[in-house]
């Protein structure tokens, strides 16, 4: 259902948005028509390959401080003119960058495509790849008031000024409100449902970055790069200039550690109590690549079976599809598990409950095999006498223990299939 209303893209039709702790400055709109780009599904993660044509579409750029803090955050939002599909949703970053960079903007193309009103944020961070610029006030100070609108406070804000300039502009709130994103993205997604249980009703994340302080000091002892450019351990030392290169492994480990003292509780999401998200009606889709090089998909793994401990319905709400072959976010022989966003949207909407997903590996010929994708911890198992597995129709989901399984064997081959079966 799309909806056509009169609505008039100027700064005068937002009301400013309301929210605690922050002072809004400026809101600016401007209309833009024509608007075309292709969207590989690589950048949506979980929704298939579109193409956006001709688009008219309300860009509202908000900016905002939170009182004594001397921040300055922009959250730019896309608001369709002609096919608004009643919904919103919001995209995330990757690396330490909240959003607003390429990443999010392919994936708000893609949003808009199917209807969407979306959004992004740059947490006050402004447009650097990395937290050089950013992260230390002065040698020695970290800058915490920003790591901590990058870790958790500028999510909320941004669920709440989004749901505000939509209400503005159509007259009424979203039906549904979703979350797409992986890596960062993916460990936005997951500080929502910890933290913002009310945010949105469905996040679809991606090899969530859950234990940050951990994964980029990890990520750094086998680098050990000299002369800065290390945020995380920048971070710990508060000091740019650390010359890592001659660290020992027991200094490295002190670091590390310490990292985890300071900055866990800041921005890491291994807080297994989703109960608040459960109890709110919020639906959780993770998925993670096998092959996944940078972010280890054990972790996702090791963190759904934490909250299944801790919430006794973790059924009712929360899904983790582990995808063979795929590198970490897109790439690999695996391909994008393009489906799971859709069967997000049927379980928050209709409350149909995603099982087997689609999925596909690319053999060595560089032919595509058709899969299917099973929500953890089932398995994918080949029917034997349908004995074709290139067709998806042929495998079947199975709850694990004792099968043959190509895809265990594929993810032992480390994301290379099987040639022979
Ligand atoms: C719309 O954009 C296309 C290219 O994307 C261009 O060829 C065309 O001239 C534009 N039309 C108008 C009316 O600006
Ligand atoms: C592009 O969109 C505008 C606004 O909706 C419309 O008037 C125009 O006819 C469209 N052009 C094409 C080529 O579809
Ligand atoms: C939206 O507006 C902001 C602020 O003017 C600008 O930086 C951004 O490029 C615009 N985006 C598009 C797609 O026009
Ligand atoms: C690291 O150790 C090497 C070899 O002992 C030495 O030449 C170099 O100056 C050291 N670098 C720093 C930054 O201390
Ligand atoms: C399996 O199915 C694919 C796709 O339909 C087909 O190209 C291939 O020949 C089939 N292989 C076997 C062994 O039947």
């Amino acid at each position: 259902m799309s909806v056509s209303l009169f609505v008039v893209c100027s700064a005068t039709t937002f009301s400013p948005p309301s929210v605690y702790g922050a002072e809004i400055l400026s809101i600016e709109a401007s209309l833009v028509t024509n608007y075309s780009a292709s969207v590989p599904d690589v950048y949506r993660y979980t929704q298939p390959s579109t193409q956006l044509q001709n688009a008219t579409f309300c860009n509202v750029t908000v900016l905002y401080t939170h009182p004594g803090q001397n921040d300055k955050v922009i959250v730019e939002a896309w608001l369709p003119v002609d096919n608004w599909n009643g919904r919103f949703q919001a995209v995330g970053g990757g690396g330490w960058v909240p959003g607003r960079f390429f990443l999010s903007y392919d994936a708000m193309n893609g949003a808009l495509a199917d209807g969407y009103a979306t959004i992004t944020t740059d947490a006050g961070l402004g447009a650097s790849l990395d937290a050089t610029p950013w992260a230390l006030l002065s040698p020695g100070n970290v800058d915490l008031l920003l790591l901590q609108n990058l870790a958790s406070v500028s999510l909320n804000d941004e669920a709440i000024i989004g749901k505000s300039l939509i209400k503005s502009f159509y007259g009424k709130v979203p039906e549904y409100s979703y979350w797409n994103g992986c890596s960062q993205g993916g460990r936005q997604g997951l500080m929502l449902a910890q933290r913002y249980p009310t945010a949105y009703d469905g996040i679809a994340t991606g090899a969530p970055a859950i234990h940050w302080t951990k994964l980029f000091s990890y990520l750094q002892w086998p680098q050990r790069r000299p002369h800065g450019n290390c945020p995380d351990l920048l971070f710990v030392a508060g000091d740019p200039d650390l010359d890592f290169t001659n660290l020992t492994h027991a200094e490295f480990d002190r670091l590390a550690h310490l990292s985890g003292q300071m900055y866990n509780s800041v921005i890491s999401t291994d807080d297994p109590d989703l109960s608040a998200f459960c109890e709110a009606g919020g639906k959780l889709v993770t998925f993670h690549g096998l092959a996944d090089s940078i972010i280890p998909p054990k972790g996702t793994e090791q963190y759904y079976n934490a909250v299944a401990s801790v919430v006794p319905d973790i059924d009712g709400f929360y899904r983790h599809y582990e995808v063979p072959g795929l590198g970490h976010c897109f790439g690999g022989r695996g391909g994008q598990p393009t489906n799971l966003f859709a069967q997000l949207r049927a379980w928050v909407e209709h409350g149909t409950a995603p099982g087997e997903s689609l999925g596909q590996i690319t053999d060595l010929e560089g032919k595509t095999q058709h899969r299917i994708l099973c929500p953890y911890p089932q398995r994918a198992r080949l029917d034997s006498k349908c004995g074709n597995s290139t067709l998806a129709a042929c495998w079947s989901c199975v709850d694990h223990g004792g099968v043959v399984d190509v895809l265990e064997a594929i993810y032992e081959h480390r994301g290379v299939p099987k040639a022979e079966l």
